[in-house]
């Protein structure tokens, strides 16, 4: 149920008639859902830009913005009507989302990630008279929050602190029993959730582990072995709401590699599917991240479907997805893989609408500032994001529940 509302502008000397009404529907959806912003009731061929800004929880701002002219009737649709300029251009319903980028004087090399996720991203969506590129001091015609969640309503939140494991459970509204998923990101660390919540908002009992920096790791100051993962599973698997024989397991980056590791040589861990998103099958050995010490998985022993995600313009780590393919084939289990591979997307392959990062910046442990190169050209990888998204839940629909995903889920339907 959105709010529209009217604010009219004396400024600009509108009479009572050229009230710019806007609205955004739906105002409350999951950050997977579309949205239509619709600007009614402006004079006819009025000149306006449609903003977006976002207050990130680490403090910066973010903004995107449209140029579009009023057709005749005084009404601009975003989901269907041009912009001519802006942060995107042409007909781009959800490019008030996906091109974010921070406001100008921002720092650089920002990321934007949810951390929070029992609380939604805030996006106020304005209406500006003419086509503007600066928005610092200039009068609003009218304004609307609009709530994206990671989290539908029902979704519960369970923070683990069991048998050592740095992890967070996302169970789906209902009883269950639900089937699982072992989530895991790449080499920052952190427990990372959002993926998680969302996933749950579509049904599956979803964990989100950390592996990287889990409290275990600091502790003994090494890296995790199999029996961590094997921990998590085993947690999953005996959990009273999630269906032990239909687990999955879903990576990116660094986590591509452990899943794969998982997936071929864990005798204990009999996954239904796995995930791999950026990913590679070069590993690395003992311990160890230096890349001198990657050797190549045996894919060819793998017994469950793989869903792999490649964005053709990975900066990262180079994933030599024709290689494991080669290899599947000559084990004769090619069958078992789909391969998704994007032209023009980076390495950072999120949830859809999720602002494009190309590059980072960060410290090494020598604290050498280094950059860290994601790659991607906006626009399609914004296009690979929503695409890869929908074919992750509908794998993990085929290979978990055993049919396509039918239910429309968004904040509305629950
Ligand atoms: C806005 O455009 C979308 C997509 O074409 C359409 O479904 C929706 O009905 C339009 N809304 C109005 C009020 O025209
Ligand atoms: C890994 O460790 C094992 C046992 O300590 C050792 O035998 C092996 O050579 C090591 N592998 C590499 C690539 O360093």
């Amino acid at each position: 149920s959105s709010r529209p509302v009217k604010i009219c502008s004396f400024q600009l000397r509108m009479d009572k008639k050229h009230c710019v009404k806007l609205s955004v529907q739906p105002s409350r959806a999951l950050v997977d859902e579309k949205f239509i912003v619709l600007v009614q009731n402006a004079p006819p061929g009025f000149q306006m830009t449609i903003h977006s800004l976002h207050h990130s929880e680490d403090g910066h701002s973010w903004e995107a913005f449209g140029h579009y002219t009023a057709d005749a009737t005084g009404t601009v649709n975003v989901s269907q009507d041009h912009s001519v300029g802006g942060t995107y251009s042409g007909v781009e319903p959800m490019g008030l989302l996906w091109s974010l980028r921070p406001v100008p004087g921002s720092k650089s090399w920002l990321r934007f990630r949810k951390m929070n996720v029992e609380t939604p991203m805030e996006v106020a969506i304005s209406v500006y008279q003419g086509h503007q590129t600066v928005f610092v001091d200039q009068v609003q015609l009218a304004s609307v929050v609009a709530e994206r969640w990671y989290m539908a309503p029902g979704v519960r939140r369970i923070p683990v602190t069991e048998s050592d494991l740095t992890a967070t459970l996302f169970l789906p509204p209902g009883p269950g029993p639900f089937p699982g998923v072992l989530d895991l990101w790449g080499g920052g660390g952190q427990l990372v959730e959002y993926r998680s919540a969302l996933l749950a908002s579509h049904g599956f009992a979803s964990l989100a582990l950390d592996y990287l920096t889990a409290k275990i790791t600091l502790k003994t100051g090494k890296m995790v072995e199999n029996d961590y993962f094997e921990t998590a599973y085993k947690f999953l698997q005996e959990h009273p709401q999630v269906s032990g024989s239909r687990i999955a397991m879903m990576g990116l980056s660094f986590g591509t590699a452990m899943t794969l590791k998982m997936a071929v040589y864990s005798e204990v861990m009999k996954l239904s599917c796995a995930v791999c998103i950026s990913g590679s099958h070069v590993q690395p050995v003992n311990g160890s991240k230096a890349e001198k010490l990657l050797v190549s998985l045996q894919v060819g022993r793998l017994q469950c479907p793989l869903l792999l995600i490649v964005g053709e313009d990975d900066q990262n780590w180079a994933a030599p997805e024709s290689a494991q393919d080669e290899m599947m084939e000559q084990a004769g289990n090619s069958h078992l893989l789909t391969l998704r591979s994007y032209p023009n997307a980076g390495h950072l392959i999120e949830p859809p609408y999720s602002p494009h990062t190309r590059a980072r910046k960060k410290m090494n442990k020598k604290y050498d500032i280094i950059v860290v190169l994601w790659g991607g050209d906006t626009v399609a990888h914004s296009r690979a994001q929503e695409d890869a998204w929908r074919k992750t839940l509908a794998f993990l629909w085929e290979n978990l529940y055993g049919r396509k995903n039918s239910a429309v889920t968004s904040m509305s339907h629950l």
